[in-house]
């Protein structure tokens, strides 16, 4: 990672175009200074080599998505990039115009998914706001002041608070939920069914109430259930209301399959479907690395044990940690989720959303490929999966009707 100054822009100001890595840091002085020069910082793939390159394979979280690796940003007006850039008006509509002055995310549950989550939302310098919600105040306030203390070191402009409750924290653009708790050893996700549907079903009525145009994504267990949950107790149309789990999931496999040396996790392509539990569907034929379908690169029994450690891989970190459950890669994927929303990056990435008769599945939230844009999902993409892969799926959509009906008697 590289931070890039002022002194880097005025460097570039005779070629107007300051070429920056995907994971580096341009300070908000840097920005200003190339809003004045009119230098353009261009984010992602250096200069395009002189010899033929290999194609490489799409972004596996963005199979559907853009074909550009390059994603250009100018500073143009205002505080864009300057002081953790509120989103303008015409890239936010459905926003409410306070809101969009604030350009500030929510994260609810200050635990351990919900201080990283902040604190990659918080890094990416994207918004003027972010803050923490707990019922444990003092935590709220204690990580929001840990984190506001990172902003020299990770060159971030983005405030950031710690709150009580959902309605101190302010109206929202984005609501990032983790309430609740945490899955124990021997613990089901099931298990925490009826403690977390109080928790987020409170959750979400409050922030309909304080942020009624937020997009809300929900990270609390079990996850298929609480996103529906927060769906109906929200009374958002479906759009705006999504769960993360499938960004992990997918992550996890590919950390796995990378294990085996046959690429880079992140050049391994891969869903994870269904359900975020038994029924998690890893369809081996959308699955490569470097470009090459998995199953003719790994044998089969291999490519299932590793489709079988990813479906285990939550309970896997909580058997280890003996103490509540995975929290790095889950708090990164909610972000990541965030933050393609937010630029509207049209990017395709399996989240649970609300299906809507794609793969024959309907009126129940389930793990599915979904393009994300600034207003939440914008629509479902269909992968051509194989017959057995499409039964698995509808499979796992039944399971989460069925644990459904039983949320309904406790929430
Ligand atoms: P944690 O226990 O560290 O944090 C949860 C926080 O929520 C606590 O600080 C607690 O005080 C707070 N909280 C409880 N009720 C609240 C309320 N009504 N309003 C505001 N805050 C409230 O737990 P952790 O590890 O952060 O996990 C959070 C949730 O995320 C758990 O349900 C966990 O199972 C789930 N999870 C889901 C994943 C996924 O892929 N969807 C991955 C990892 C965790
Ligand atoms: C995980 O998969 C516990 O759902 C959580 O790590």
């Amino acid at each position: 990672m590289t931070v890039w100054g002022a002194a880097a822009v005025d460097g570039a100001a005779a070629a107007g175009t300051l070429r920056v890595g995907l994971r580096d840091v341009v300070t908000p002085l840097a920005r200003e200074r190339a809003r004045e020069l009119g230098v353009e910082i261009v984010v992602g793939a250096p200069e395009p080599p002189r010899e033929p390159a290999p194609v490489p394979p799409p972004s596996p979280l963005a199979a559907a998505g853009p074909a550009s690796p390059v994603r250009r940003m100018r500073p143009p007006s205002g505080a864009l990039f300057r002081r953790g850039a509120p989103l303008p008006d015409a890239v936010r509509p459905g926003v409410a115009p306070d809101a969009r002055d604030s350009g500030r995310v929510v994260v609810v549950g200050a635990g351990n998914v919900g201080t990283v989550a902040a604190l990659r939302l918080a890094e990416s310098d994207v918004f003027t706001e972010v803050v923490l919600v707990d019922v444990d105040e003092g935590r709220a306030a204690g990580v929001a002041l840990d984190l506001a203390h990172a902003a020299a070191l990770s060159g971030f402009g983005t405030r950031v608070r710690g709150a009580g409750t959902v309605e101190a924290a302010g109206e929202a653009d984005f609501v990032v939920v983790t309430a609740g708790r945490p899955r124990q050893p021997g613990m089901s996700r099931s298990d925490l069914i009826s403690t977390n549907a109080a928790i987020v079903g409170d959750v979400a009525r409050r922030v309909a109430a304080t942020s009624p145009r937020a997009v809300i994504v929900v990270v609390t267990n079990p996850l298929d259930e609480m996103t529906q949950h927060a769906w109906t107790s929200s009374g958002f149309p479906a759009e705006r209301v999504l769960g993360m789990a499938g960004v992990l999931d997918t992550a996890r496999f590919q950390a796995l399959t990378a294990l085996t040396g046959v690429a880079r996790a992140d050049r391994v392509a891969a869903w994870a479907l269904g359900s975020h539990g038994e029924e998690m569907v890893i369809p081996l034929s959308q699955a490569s690395a470097d470009g090459r379908p998995l199953p003719a690169v790994l044998p089969g029994p291999q490519l299932d044990a590793i489709v079988d450690r990813a479906r285990g891989s939550g309970a896997e970190v909580v058997g280890l940690l003996r103490s509540g459950s995975a929290f790095l890669a889950p708090g990164l994927s909610a972000a990541r989720m965030v933050l393609a929303m937010a630029a509207d990056s049209g990017e395709v990435m399996p989240a649970a959303v609300l299906a809507d008769g794609s793969y024959g599945i309907r009126d129940v939230y389930v793990g599915l490929p979904a393009r994300l844009g600034r207003g939440g999902v914008r629509g479902i993409v269909e992968l051509d999966l194989r017959p057995d892969e499409l039964t698995a799926l509808r499979a796992a959509a039944d399971r989460i009707r069925e644990r459904l009906a039983g949320l309904a008697s406790v929430a």
